[in-house]
């Protein structure tokens, strides 16, 4: 007899561990099964590449959608995303009104009115400061700061689904800053730290900078950002905290710079990233470097499309803010030590990817909840069986 109820119990624990684990799983990965067909292919579809930077175009097509990923090496480095509403959008571009950036139009997106959204990113600064104080403010002590629309790129080196651009500083031959864009047909994480989360909506751009002799021994580097849109750019960074550090060890927070529609919580796109770099292009957990940003801030319109092909073809009257991210915090070491920094973010339409808990917080949270609940209930049907023996026992007393 305790044998058949410690065998009883046990599958009812079994049964209720299962049922509250996929429970919980589905309650935390809400919305991750869509999916997406990507392809690449750099325009035009000939072997000779434009005279001034390459232009890639990653489509990446869902049931009723596609999201068009445009990454162009034609002044800053620009990512530019157009979400439509039909699966047969093109993009077309007029190659001599794109390549002489004297007016809007030399890129679409046709039909015109599948158009959902569109928002770009354009990596438009590297900012290097000495810091000599190990005080981390980048107030002061700016050296001239590098633009990025002057470096000369190399010629994109493709490895579907990723897109890798590396360029180098006027005058030196030492050192690059490289950009990697990868874009995703399902949802799921890299094995590189930080691990973000991405889905078919997103794709990730992995920023380093290897080997660039810095100017001081105790220099620091910050990157400067553009959002580019139309009505809604992206104006504020919302900074979350989790409790599960699982992915990016020691990272407990997530920011994003999201676009807000007035008032409402509606978000039409996003930068997501966690607010840590890495000095070494293989890290362990002491190559951990603390980021921070600054607030996002109105920008020149005008400058922006000077410095970008991409924007200029596609945006008539863009809207564009700003945000420098600087790396590294008082007292870490200067980036003499490995003379490397990595830094990732996805960039995507809709609402940013909310991490789940992983399998493993899922399972030691159901070992603490799921006992005690199991022991309550197998308490529980005991008493009721004792009591239903009870009665029925009774209930061949005589009557009276
Ligand atoms: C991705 O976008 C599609 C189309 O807008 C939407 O149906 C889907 O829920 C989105 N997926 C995620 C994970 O946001
Ligand atoms: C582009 O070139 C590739 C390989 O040469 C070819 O498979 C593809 O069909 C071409 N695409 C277009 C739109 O011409
Ligand atoms: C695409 O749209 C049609 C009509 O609106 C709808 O019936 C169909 O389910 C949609 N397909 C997907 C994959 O969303
Ligand atoms: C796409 O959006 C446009 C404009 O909003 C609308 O006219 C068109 O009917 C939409 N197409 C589909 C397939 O939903
Ligand atoms: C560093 O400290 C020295 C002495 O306190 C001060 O004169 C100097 O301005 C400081 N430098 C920076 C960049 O704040
Ligand atoms: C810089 O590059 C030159 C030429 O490639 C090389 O000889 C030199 O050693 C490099 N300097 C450093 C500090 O890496
Ligand atoms: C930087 O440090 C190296 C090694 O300690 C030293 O040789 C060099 O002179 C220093 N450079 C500057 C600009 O202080
Ligand atoms: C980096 O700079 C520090 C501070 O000046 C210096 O002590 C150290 O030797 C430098 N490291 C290298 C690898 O040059
Ligand atoms: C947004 O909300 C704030 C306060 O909640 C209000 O003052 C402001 O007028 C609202 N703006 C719009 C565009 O609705
Ligand atoms: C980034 O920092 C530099 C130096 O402080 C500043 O000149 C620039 O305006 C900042 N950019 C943005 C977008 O805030």
């Amino acid at each position: 007899m305790a044998v058949a109820v410690k065998a009883e119990s046990g599958r009812v624990l079994g049964i209720l561990l299962v049922f509250l684990f996929s429970s919980c799983q589905s309650l935390f990965s809400g919305g991750g099964s869509y999916r997406r067909e990507v392809t690449m292919q750099l325009m035009p579809n000939s072997s000779s590449p434009p005279p001034g930077g390459e232009l890639l175009h990653v489509r990446a097509v869902g049931g009723n959608d596609t999201l068009h990923f445009l990454f162009c090496s034609q002044g800053a480095p620009s990512l530019l995303i157009v979400h439509t509403n039909s699966s047969s959008s093109t993009v077309k571009v007029n190659w001599p009104q794109f390549l002489n950036r004297s007016a809007s139009g030399g890129l679409t997106v046709e039909p015109q009115s599948s158009i959902l959204y569109s928002s770009a990113v354009v990596f438009s600064r590297l900012l290097e400061y000495d810091d000599e104080n190990n005080t981390a403010e980048a107030t002061s002590n700016f050296f001239p700061a590098y633009d990025l629309k002057d470096f000369s790129w190399n010629l994109m080196n493709l490895s579907h689904p990723k897109a890798l651009l590396c360029g180098s500083a006027p005058h030196s031959s030492n050192g690059s800053l490289c950009l990697q864009l990868s874009v995703f047909g399902t949802e799921g994480r890299v094995e590189l730290w930080p691990r973000l989360l991405h889905s078919a909506n997103s794709s990730q751009v992995e920023v380093w900078l290897s080997g660039l002799l810095p100017r001081s021994n105790t220099s620091r580097f910050m990157l400067e950002l553009q959002a580019v849109g139309g009505a809604y750019p992206l104006s504020k960074v919302d900074v979350r905290q989790f409790i599960d550090d699982e992915y990016a060890p020691s990272i407990f927070k997530v920011s994003q710079w999201v676009s807000s529609v007035n008032n409402s919580s509606d978000v039409l796109g996003f930068v997501q990233w966690k607010p840590v770099a890495y000095r070494r292009s293989r890290p362990s957990l002491e190559d951990a470097t603390p980021c921070r940003h600054s607030d996002p801030q109105a920008q020149s319109g005008n400058v922006t499309t000077a410095s970008s092909a991409l924007v200029k073809a596609f945006y008539t009257d863009p809207k564009v803010m700003g945000m420098n991210v600087s790396f590294g915090i008082a007292g870490e070491p200067f980036y003499n030590r490995t003379m490397f920094l990595s830094w990732t973010m996805l960039v995507g339409v809709g609402s940013p990817p909310v991490d789940s808990f992983s399998p493993m917080v899922i399972g030691i949270v159901m070992a603490g909840l799921g006992i005690p609940i199991v022991l309550l209930l197998v308490g529980g049907v005991y008493v009721i069986i004792r009591k239903m023996r009870e009665s029925s026992e009774t209930s061949y007393e005589p009557i009276n």
